[in-house]
């Protein structure tokens, strides 16, 4: 499994994943734009066995990076999918300056929560009713720190 910085080509890919797994998926020229790597965004797909298997976006803005969306096929997850597109992030922010991550997830869901805590992040508070299926946590992780995965 490779993981890959994501270029416009790939439209039609991470349209697939966010339109299946993602709640509110984004326009299509918003993704476009990020495809594109515009204000600051940067996506990265994880391919497997010539297959787009999973992705994740984020934007980095000064010294901070805010992640949009981590989406994997079913077919795949628990084997580190995942886990693979949040480092690829990370040392995305490491290199472009961020010195903290930022993301908003539901509260109620759980995998996306402790895919999140594996990796450092902790919840600094709640956003209420952020989403239709209920309240975001906001969670924040420190650049610095976020090499160390928990084992
Ligand atoms: C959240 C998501 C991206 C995880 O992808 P994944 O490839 O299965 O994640 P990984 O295999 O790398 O798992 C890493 C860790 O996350 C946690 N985790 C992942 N899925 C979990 C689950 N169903 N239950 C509990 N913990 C889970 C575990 O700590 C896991 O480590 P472990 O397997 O060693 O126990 C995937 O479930 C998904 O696409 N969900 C739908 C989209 C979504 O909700 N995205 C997040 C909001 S942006």
């Amino acid at each position: 499994m490779k993981i890959i910085r994501c270029e416009e080509s790939d439209y039609a890919d991470i349209e697939r994943l966010e339109k299946k797994y993602i709640s509110t998926p984004w326009s299509e020229q918003d993704l476009k734009d990020a495809l594109r790597g515009g204000n600051g965004y940067a996506l990265f797909k994880a391919v497997k066995d010539g297959i787009t298997v999973g992705y994740g976006g984020v934007q980095v803005i000064a010294d901070e990076g805010n992640i949009t969306n981590v989406a994997v096929d079913e077919s795949v997850r628990r084997q580190g999918v995942g886990s693979a597109i949040v480092e690829a992030i990370t040392s995305h922010c490491r290199d472009n300056g961020a010195r903290k991550i930022y993301l908003e997830v539901c509260v109620t869901n759980n995998s996306a929560i402790k895919l999140y805590e594996k990796h450092g992040f902790e919840t600094v508070y709640a956003r209420k009713n952020y989403y239709k299926e209920g309240d975001a946590a906001v969670m924040s992780c420190e650049v610095l720190c976020s090499k160390s995965v928990k084992a």
